[in-house]
């Protein structure tokens, strides 16, 4: 199934050029080797304004089945990605971010620390990641086999029926 991708990496230092973006990247080829699509990638600061306008400009041009963000769901000051996310959503999709937590805590108590949300503007879902490359990739492939029926239930297909039962083989 044909899913297109936009990835937004939020961080200050990768988008002054102080760092090179790697977890962006990393979700991109993650993307790629699931036989999906990535249209868009940009990279914004840690500013809520800006995040949003990314979040929505992309949802509501109608050409985004998902958007992946990876960074700023931490607790330090400048971490305000979740914050973003919430104020532009329609719809929660809490059981993903549940489950990337749940997921993550059998690889690292780390997990807990991640605030990051899931859920739908218009017909686009939108996850938040955590900002390093190990941790965006561990995370996108605990969320990865559930996708397909996701994108399909949202665009109102009717092969969402037949899929209730089959998660995709991870
Ligand atoms: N989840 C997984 N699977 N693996 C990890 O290494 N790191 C955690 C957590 N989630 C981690 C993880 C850490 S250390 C933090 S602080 C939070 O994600 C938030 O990360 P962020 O501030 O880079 O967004």
């Amino acid at each position: 199934m044909s899913i297109k991708f936009a990835i937004l990496t939020v961080s200050d230092r990768s988008s002054s050029g102080m760092r090179e973006d790697r977890s962006g990247p990393v979700l991109q080829q993650a993307v790629i080797n699931y036989g999906w699509e990535v249209t868009q990638t940009g990279i914004v600061p840690d500013e809520i304004s800006e995040i949003k306008e990314r979040l929505r400009y992309w949802s509501d041009s109608g050409k985004i089945n998902v958007i992946l963000t990876t960074g700023g769901t931490g607790f330090s000051p400048r971490d305000v990605t979740p914050e973003a996310t919430k104020e532009i959503l329609d719809r929660n999709a809490s059981g993903l971010a549940e489950a990337m937590r749940a997921g993550s805590l059998t690889i690292t108590p780390h997990a807990m620390l991640s605030r990051a949300v899931a859920g739908i503007r218009k017909k686009t879902l939108i996850i938040n990641f955590p900002g390093s490359p190990k941790a965006a990739l561990e995370n996108f492939r605990i969320i990865a086999p559930v996708l397909p029926h996701a994108v399909q239930l949202l665009e109102n297909d009717s092969r969402a029926e037949e899929n209730h039962q089959r998660p995709l083989a991870a």
